[in-house]
């Protein structure tokens, strides 16, 4: 019996739990609870959750190693933890960023995508909590990436089960109108994984695409692209999406090894939109997946073949 109470949001994917103070430390169990929900659901929406800077953090840990902005960073940032990513569209003063190349470079976010494709280590759980919302748009559409392979013609999934893509961050910025060059796309960081690989926590067979991929390695450019817009656009069709409108307190986890997401539009020159969001490494694992009183729901290994992979 899980300890919440869950409401799906469509049959087989994205659910609504209710149930659970975030802001109050944890029990083992109650984490296994967690964790088994997003590998079940890909996506959890936990409304009005009441947490801060401080507590987004502090249970965001129990899914594994943080993301941190490090030595990266070449803007500065608004937030007084490293482990913070700006979400909307607020300058580091707090006011409605201006900046047109910021703006041009979150117009990238609008396209379907998984964070931290375009890395070797990738992310697993992105955790956004919204702060303050527009009145109107600026919701995020949700994909379901084990649902939509399931629904694939044997014949496209016998032909994509061996192939790798190739993501860049700049290639998804050159698609969204951001002033950069094919050649240093080509020239910037990119990174290889499997097409088609075992999602963590469920077992089940998951797409791994997004805006960030800009080939198929070792297949003729334009047919690689031709075949990733294919599948993109089967993955984001409506039986296999639904929109979060957000509600200040907010906070929504999504997996992004067995999901889509985009950001929608809204008037962002107008309106303040206040999102922030923490990210987990993909390694190591989250510690309830290791703990051998949870053996019978998580199976560590399918953790442990997505590293490198
Ligand atoms: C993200 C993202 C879209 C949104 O935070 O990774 O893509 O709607 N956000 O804020
Ligand atoms: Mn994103």
């Amino acid at each position: 019996m899980s300890s919440l109470q869950i409401r799906k949001i469509t049959p087989g994917f994205g659910a609504e739990i209710t149930g659970i103070d975030l802001t109050r430390p944890l029990t083992p169990d109650q984490e296994a609870d967690i964790v088994s929900a997003i590998a079940e659901y890909g996506v959890c929406v936990y409304p009005h959750t009441g947490l801060t800077d401080q507590t987004h953090i502090w249970f965001s840990r129990m899914f594994g190693n943080l993301w941190t902005i490090g030595g990266q960073a070449t803007r500065p940032s608004r937030f007084a933890y490293p482990h913070l990513f700006e979400a909307g569209n607020l300058s580091p003063d707090g006011s409605i960023s201006m900046d047109e190349m910021a703006r041009k470079r979150r117009k990238g976010d609008r396209l379907w995508h998984t964070d931290s494709s375009f890395t070797k280590e990738r992310t697993t759980y992105s955790l956004l909590l919204a702060h303050e919302v527009p009145a109107e748009g600026g919701e995020t559409g949700f994909a379901d990436m084990r649902g939509a392979y399931d629904a694939l013609p044997q014949s496209m999934k016998d032909r994509i089960e061996h192939l790798e893509a190739e993501h860049s961050y700049n290639y998804s910025r050159m698609l969204a109108g951001f002033p950069i060059t094919e050649e240093e796309v080509e020239a910037g960081m990119i990174a290889r994984h499997k097409l088609v690989h075992i999602h963590p926590g469920s077992g089940r067979k998951s797409l791994y695409i997004a805006s960030h991929a800009l080939r198929i390695t070792g297949m003729e450019k334009e047919e690689g692209r031709a075949l990733l817009r294919e599948l993109l656009a089967f993955a984001t069709q409506p039986q296999f999406t639904f929109n979060h409108y957000w509600k200040p307190g907010d906070l929504v986890i999504w997996d992004n090894f067995s999901t889509m997401h985009r950001g929608g539009d809204y008037d962002d020159l107008n309106h303040r939109r206040d999102m922030r969001r923490t990210t987990v490494m993909a390694y190591p694992p989250p510690p309830v997946v290791l703990d051998p009183r949870f053996r019978d729901r998580f199976d560590p290994a399918q953790f442990e073949a997505m590293v490198d992979a």
